[in-house]
């Protein structure tokens, strides 16, 4: 947990802002204190596998600490377990998350592995062979299940959606810096030389948010589950008034925004070839 965990957190709720806590739940007794004390509404604690794996991923026997953490705070918060999709667990690790979270009810959250420049990632996803198994039920938040089935149709370049996020999800990074994204580091500005609000405001970021619009260069999930969500809640809207408003995109013809009934990869020929997918020309 941050070496300052209560001054930020007292400030939050002191400010009264709309916070949340990711952790790792290694440290359940102080999880519990800080959730106890400043009455965090919600916690998401990271857990990518069965107690094997967890092991192999985290490098340290932390599992047990992790169900303690969820026990002892279960009935003070709401919870969201965070699996994920990563090298080195596979479906046993999902199907033994998703049993897990139905027992307890709790909220379910899946992501996808990454090689986001901050987090040091040596292994590369993405461009190898390695399977994701979307085949999955997902039923406590469907963007979860949309956003994987859509990752292979991502890489394969059968999908395209204009990246929304960028305005909506923001990062800031230890040293105050403010990067348009996780995942390029374009920084926008620092907090220790410019208010939040005042970077994000500036005329320089809105250009280069409009420069990344049509990026669609990763699947990263705090990003794009929101133009899934997006795309997702607009559906019944004909295509032409969307792209009018939000911009040209390429969804597989068959997805629309409901439960998959067939496999993403029974479906790369279906993929909706009416539309341009060279973004530059539609900016
Ligand atoms: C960045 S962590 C922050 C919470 C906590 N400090 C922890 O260690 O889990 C939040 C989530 O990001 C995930 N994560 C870590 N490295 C990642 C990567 N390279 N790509 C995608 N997700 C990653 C973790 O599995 C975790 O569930
Ligand atoms: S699609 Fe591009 S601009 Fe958007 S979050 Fe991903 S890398 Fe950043």
């Amino acid at each position: 947990m941050h070496p300052e965990v209560d001054e930020i957190l007292e400030y939050a709720f002191r400010k009264k802002l709309n916070y949340e806590l990711l952790t790792n739940g290694l440290l359940p007794d102080k999880l519990f204190d800080v959730v106890k004390k400043y009455s965090v509404p919600r916690v998401y604690i990271s857990l990518d596998g069965a107690k094997d794996t967890y092991i192999n991923v985290r490098g340290i026997d932390g599992y047990d600490l992790v169900l303690r953490s969820i026990e002892l705070i279960r009935n003070m918060t709401k919870i969201s377990i965070i699996y994920t999709i990563n090298p080195w667990n596979d479906q046993k690790d999902l199907d033994q998350i998703i049993g897990f979270c139905k027992e307890r009810n709790l909220d379910l959250r899946i992501g996808i592995y990454n090689n986001m420049e901050f987090f040091d990632t040596t292994k590369r996803m993405h461009e190898n062979d390695y399977e994701i198994e979307t085949d999955v039920d997902i039923s406590t938040f469907p963007e979860n299940q949309e956003f994987l089935d859509l990752y292979k149709h991502w890489q394969n370049g059968d999908v395209l959606l204009p990246c929304y996020s960028i305005r909506q999800e923001l990062v800031v990074y230890p040293n105050g810096d403010i990067p348009i994204c996780q995942n390029k580091q374009i920084i926008l500005g620092n907090l220790n030389e410019r208010t939040l609000d005042d970077t994000i405001a500036a005329p320089d970021s809105i250009a280069l948010q409009k420069e990344q619009k049509y990026c669609n260069g990763c699947w990263i999930s705090f990003h794009r589950k929101f133009e899934v969500a997006l795309f997702r809640g607009i559906r019944y809207i004909p295509k032409a008034i969307v792209r009018k408003i939000l911009g040209d995109f390429t969804l597989p013809k068959y997805w629309n925004g409901q439960k998959r009934v067939l496999g993403p990869t029974e479906h790369n020929e279906e993929r909706d070839t009416e539309f341009s997918r060279d973004a530059e020309k539609v900016i």
